[in-house]
């Protein structure tokens, strides 16, 4: 799918990915609704943006699905529908599961599964065609350590986004999953430790990880593809899927071994 002149709906627009991927597609002649819970940077980011008085700001947050769903359905009902959502706003988790308090095992998958859910089914009614595209993650192909959370949302998101493509394929409604491997963003600063704290930090492997401005470009080449999934990132983050598939006692092995999120 082009994405000139389309309208698009980007969720996680505040930071990383989201930001990126708006100021790529603005680039390229989208109009854009900015959604997150920071209005002040979604509005600079806005400003910021080619054309910028064609976008708009839409503040919510995921950890509220029913607010989520009245927010969009409002403004569909004002300025018509999107020709494609971005479900990428999303939280990430550190912790083993031993450790991990329920309520913060529950705020993931708030924001990262019901919160995705909630965004999609609002804007499912006014769309026929177009396109759900959904962040997920390499977490969601593949387990490891100090992810129990995180992982199992985003495994979620795909086997919600997987039954919606098979439901939708002959009805022009395209669904596109995203997984990044680690990505150069503010993901495991934002992240959720043990006890629902933030862990503060880059870690490691995001430092590691690919810059977002490569990421943006890459999302963007899967939707002009018309693509149904894509691992995006490089080295063990983009062969985990890979490896899991085709050697799964071995991928077992080495996660019980390395934790790779360090
Ligand atoms: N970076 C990576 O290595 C990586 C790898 C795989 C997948 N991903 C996925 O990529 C997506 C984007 O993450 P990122 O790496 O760009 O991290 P980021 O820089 O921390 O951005 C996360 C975005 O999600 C928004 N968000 C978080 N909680 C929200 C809530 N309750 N309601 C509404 N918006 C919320 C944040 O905005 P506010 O704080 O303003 O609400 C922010 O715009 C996430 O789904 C993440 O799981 C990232």
């Amino acid at each position: 799918m082009n994405i000139n002149n389309k309208k698009i709906w980007i969720t996680g627009a505040s930071s990383g990915i989201g930001e990126a991927l708006a100021i790529a597609c603005a680039k390229q002649g989208a109009s854009l609704v900015l959604s997150a819970r920071n209005t002040e940077k979604l509005t600079l980011l806005k400003q910021q943006l080619v054309n910028s008085e064609r976008h708009h700001v839409v503040p919510l947050d995921l950890a509220n699905a029913e607010q989520t769903t009245d927010i969009v359905t409002q403004y569909i009902t004002k300025h018509g529908s999107v020709d494609i959502l971005v479900n990428n706003g999303g939280i990430a988790q550190r912790g083993t599961a031993r450790e991990t308090q329920l309520a913060v095992q529950r705020q993931v998958m708030e924001v990262n599964y019901f919160g995705t859910v909630a965004m999609t089914q609002a804007v499912l009614p006014s769309m026929t065609n177009g396109m759900i595209v959904t962040v997920s993650s390499v977490a969601g192909k593949v387990g490891g350590k100090s992810m129990s959370g995180y992982s199992a949302s985003k495994h979620a998101i795909i086997g919600y986004m997987d039954c919606l493509r098979a439901e939708e394929s002959g009805n022009g409604l395209q669904v596109l999953t995203i997984c990044p491997g680690f990505v150069q963003t503010k993901i495991s600063v934002n992240a959720m430790v043990a006890d629902g704290s933030r862990f503060g930090k880059v870690a490691g492997s995001i430092k590691h990880g690919i810059a977002v401005d490569d990421c943006a470009k890459q999302i963007i080449k899967a939707i002009e593809q018309d693509k149904e999934e894509v691992v995006i990132g490089k080295g063990i983050s983009y062969w985990a899927p890979t490896i899991a598939r085709l050697f799964p006692k071995t991928f077992r092995k080495v996660t019980a071994k390395k934790n790779f999120r360090e």
